[in-house]
């Protein structure tokens, strides 16, 4: 048991308190909490909150918990909206030859239900078509065959199925695909709209007292999996979409925007499934071989 160094005073406090956990056993958990104590006394030095001020601080919290339910985490909206998930995604995912990944979201609640490659994911025909091509391969250029490719997406208006459980058919825009031999994959779509994340919360407010919108740019989402590669979860973005260089929680990576070109041509459209004219989009993807266990 380590003695403390001396009681409080403001010159050496971040000192004083993560000496207390110089005898955590576990040394990664010693690490976290030496460090965190060290940043969290210069964040407030800095700020050097009054009482009321860190009583608000507390009090934001404590609603964000409180808010927090089965289906909503306030906690990773929080954490979204502060670029620090984007950041803990891009530092586990150095994504090198790979296709880079992004956050997951909270709209991955439900399954996607198992589809064949082709088949037309907007359940009730509304929107603007689309043609969503590509293949899977690995970092060697290999296609991947039997990768189960999960996309799931907003529909025209900006909504998700299970945030309109009455005015969207259940598993709208959601299939699991699985690439043909080739590693290739194809499904019929719609083109998604952009939309605001959920902002009804102590998160919404924080944003609004900031001047910041919630919004997100229209894309499609990805999680990629095959044997003997690391998951991958990304997003499709739409190149010309209302705010592709703002999205409040800082998803974009300029690797993952796509045109989205309009194909006017009937004997595509209809070796496609699709009425004419109709939209396109191709997005290849590159999965990181397995890291071997140590
Ligand atoms: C989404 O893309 O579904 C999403 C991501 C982060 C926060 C809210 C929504
Ligand atoms: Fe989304």
């Amino acid at each position: 048991m380590t003695a403390l160094a001396a009681h409080f005073s403001e010159e050496h406090s971040a000192e004083i308190v993560a000496a207390t956990f110089a005898d955590t056993p576990d040394p990664r958990l010693r690490a976290i909490m030496t460090s965190l104590v060290r940043h969290l006394h210069a964040f407030v030095k800095d700020v050097e909150p009054t009482v009321e001020e860190w009583t608000a601080a507390i009090g934001f919290l404590t609603e964000v918990g409180a808010t927090c339910t089965p289906v909503r985490q306030e906690f990773i909206l929080l954490s979204d909206v502060l670029g620090v998930s984007m950041l803990v995604e891009t530092m586990n995912n150095r994504a090198g030859e790979a296709t880079e990944s992004t956050v997951e979201g909270p709209f991955h609640v439900v399954e996607s239900p198992p589809r064949e490659l082709g088949a037309d994911i907007a359940l009730d025909g509304k929107g603007e078509p689309c043609l969503v091509t590509g293949t899977v391969r690995a970092t060697d250029g290999t296609p991947v065959p039997g990768a189960a490719v999960d996309v799931w997406q907003a529909n025209a208006d900006g909504f998700y199925d299970v945030q309109q459980p009455e005015r969207q058919p259940e598993r709208n825009l959601r299939g699991l695909f699985t690439t043909d031999d080739e590693g290739r994959f194809w499904l019929r779509s719609i083109v998604p709209r952009h939309y605001p994340i959920p902002s009804d919360g102590p998160v919404g407010r924080l944003l609004q007292a900031t001047g910041r919108h919630p919004n997100r740019p229209a894309h499609v989402h990805f999680d990629v999996r095959a044997t003997g590669f690391r998951p991958l979860v990304t997003h499709l973005f739409v190149a010309d979409t209302p705010y592709i260089d703002s999205d409040a929680v800082f998803g974009v990576k300029d690797s993952l925007v796509r045109e989205f070109p309009t194909i006017d041509d009937p004997a595509r459209a209809a070796e496609a499934g699709l009425p004419n004219p109709f939209r396109t989009v191709h997005f290849d993807v590159v999965l990181r071989p397995e890291e071997p266990r140590p």
